[in-house]
């Protein structure tokens, strides 16, 4: 009877040490998986940028989209209350497009929808991200970071082709 009382505590141990040791190892698997191969990228702090300065500084000073080697794009966008420049850009589908983005005045979202694009631009700071785009269609680029009272329209358009 002794025994078995022993035996029953065992199994309750290991029914409490098997998942504490299973979900910090499917946490860690989750975040190797996101991070190496779904993609899933931090955006890069690209630069410093004065904000006052940034219609003499390049590539702010002709924001847009710049093809660099075919299905290669580079996109410069100015963030400011409450609009993106540009406001829209056409790609054709299967380019990898950089954004390089900064913002005038406040911190702003920049985020395009269905897509791994999603970062903060703070004034001061230049950030990048790089992404592919496969599939044609309007794909709609917000600012997710309230900013002001025009915060809900603040918005511009990617256009895969
Ligand atoms: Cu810009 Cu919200």
């Amino acid at each position: 009877m002794k025994d078995n009382s022993k035996l029953i505590g065992y199994i309750f141990e290991f029914a409490w040490i098997l998942p504490s040791v299973a979900i910090p190892v499917s946490v860690i698997t989750a975040v190797i998986l996101t991070a190496f191969a779904v993609g899933i990228r931090v955006p890069d702090i690209a630069g410093r940028i004065e904000p006052q300065a940034i219609d003499q500084t390049a590539p702010f000073n002709q924001p847009g989209l710049k093809e660099l080697a075919p299905g290669k794009y580079e996109a410069t966008y100015i963030a400011q209350t409450w609009l993106f420049t540009p406001t829209q850009i056409e790609i054709p589908a299967g380019s990898d497009v950089t954004f390089i983005v900064t913002s005038r005045d406040v911190i702003h979202g920049f985020k395009i929808v269905g897509t791994p694009v999603n970062m903060m631009v703070v004034p001061g700071q230049i950030s990048k991200i790089t992404a592919h785009f496969d599939r044609p269609g309007e794909y709609l680029l917000v600012c997710h970071e309230y900013c002001g009272v025009g915060h809900h329209v603040m918005s511009a358009k990617v256009i895969v082709k």
